[in-house]
């Protein structure tokens, strides 16, 4: 019989306050470089007195979100859960307890190598692990490092450069950004709804219930669906900037908007029959039609949510309705377009239509929808035939040529 190959896996250890673009070129490089079978991400626990360090929760819900959807990357909370002092040397015992068979790699940048010696129980480290080394654009000259490394190789250490970009993203740059809204491409699009949402590095939180509303969001849904959620978030926001829309209902509206998502159907179904939300059958059938429905009755009693504009948009961001509001196309729009949306036919036209035309992106977004869903000989709700009618027939529609109506 063939013997199995040895798990080789890495670590990347880090405060991620917050998780930017950088960590992850690093996590990536190591899991290709290196053939790692897996990179595992650990937020470090910070004591909560530290000034400048966002709560332990949201770095992890930061660091849950950037890793979803990326191949490889494994979220662990092991140093966060663990009380006192974090010491690399502990990590590694433990990860080898875990994980006898497996090889430990190390992702650390050129910064930490030359600090390696400082380490607590440095010299019992060096042979728990091999090192990935990411370049930095250091104070150190090429020289030292390179003695360093020698002395480190010479004591048994081992030690291996990857060959990458310099990562040097500034944290502290990276927060100013947030703060001042500043565009920046150095942070995932989920973890700046994030921190937008939260009030995070100086961001205006959204609402004082903030905290509450992320921690039942992430219980509730999946990480992929929390991520969605933020993608939706983040998009909502923007675009309701755009078309002169309150960004603050879009934004909330867009955390909100799939809080039900991930209930059974039975529970969807319940809750729609006890407050009488819809008899329509076809809906009541059907979690990805009834979630919208019983996500507006949830965003209203259970996240406490009165605006009913915000609760219009959450309720009709399936299959539309004849007279939506401009907040209402702002979040069925986010919905159909967030960064982390799987590739669908008609994704890149209704992405660039969307900040131009609400009413004829969300159009041409809907007869995608209807010739996709027709394609496959699936009925379409007849709220969204009515919704087509309606859309083709506003002034912003007029204009559409044939040809662009057919495509
Ligand atoms: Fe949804
Ligand atoms: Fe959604």
């Amino acid at each position: 019989m063939a013997k199995a190959a040895k798990e080789r896996i890495g670590i990347l250890g880090g405060t991620f306050n917050p998780i930017h673009q950088g960590h992850i070129a690093m996590a990536q490089c190591a899991l290709t470089s290196a053939s790692l079978t897996r990179v595992l991400l650990l937020p470090d626990s910070v004591p909560p007195h530290k000034t400048g360090i966002a709560p332990k929760e949201d770095r992890w819900r930061m660091v849950c979100a950037a890793a979803e959807g990326i191949e490889g990357l494994e979220p662990c909370r092991m140093e966060l859960d663990r009380e006192g002092t974090t010491y690399t040397f502990d990590t590694l015992t433990a990860l080898r307890g875990e994980n006898p068979k497996a090889e430990l790699y190390y992702i650390i940048g050129t910064d930490t190598l030359m600090e390696l010696r400082n380490w607590h129980r440095w010299r019992e480290v060096l042979g728990l692990c091999t090192f990935l080394v990411c370049p930095r654009r250091t104070d150190h000259a090429p020289a030292a490092v390179r003695a360093e490394r020698a002395l480190l190789e010479g004591l048994g250490a081992k030690i291996r450069p990857l060959t990458m970009e310099p990562v040097d993203v500034s944290s502290t740059e990276l927060r100013e950004a947030l703060a001042s809204d500043a565009p920046t491409g150095l942070i995932n699009p989920a973890v700046r709804a994030y921190c937008h949402a939260r009030g995070l590095y100086g961001t205006p939180e959204v609402d004082p219930r903030s905290e509450q509303w992320m921690e039942q969001l992430f219980r509730d849904l999946t990480v992929k669906r929390f991520a969605h959620t933020l993608g939706v978030a983040f998009i909502a926001r923007n675009l309701a900037r755009v078309h002169h829309v309150d960004d603050r209902k879009a934004e909330i509206a867009g955390l909100l908007h799939d809080c039900a998502k991930c209930l059974p159907l039975k529970d969807m179904q319940r809750i729609a029959l006890d407050h009488a939300l819809t008899s329509d059958k076809e809906t009541l059938a059907s979690g990805a039609l009834l979630h919208s429905v019983a996500g507006a009755w949830m965003t209203e009693h259970v996240y406490g949510v009165e605006d009913p504009e915000i609760l219009a948009a959450i309720a009709c961001h399936t299959t539309g309705k004849v007279g939506m509001s401009r907040l209402d196309l702002v979040v069925y729009l986010a919905d159909k377009i967030e960064p982390g949306r799987p590739s669908y036919p008609l994704l890149d036209k209704v992405r660039i239509m969307a900040p131009l035309s609400l009413e004829r992106a969300v159009l041409t977004s809907m007869e995608g929808t209807i010739a996709y869903v027709s394609g496959k000989g699936k009925p379409i709700h007849h709220q969204t035939l009515d919704t087509v009618a309606w859309l083709r027939s506003l002034p912003e529609n007029s204009g559409r040529s044939q040809a662009e109506a057919k495509e």
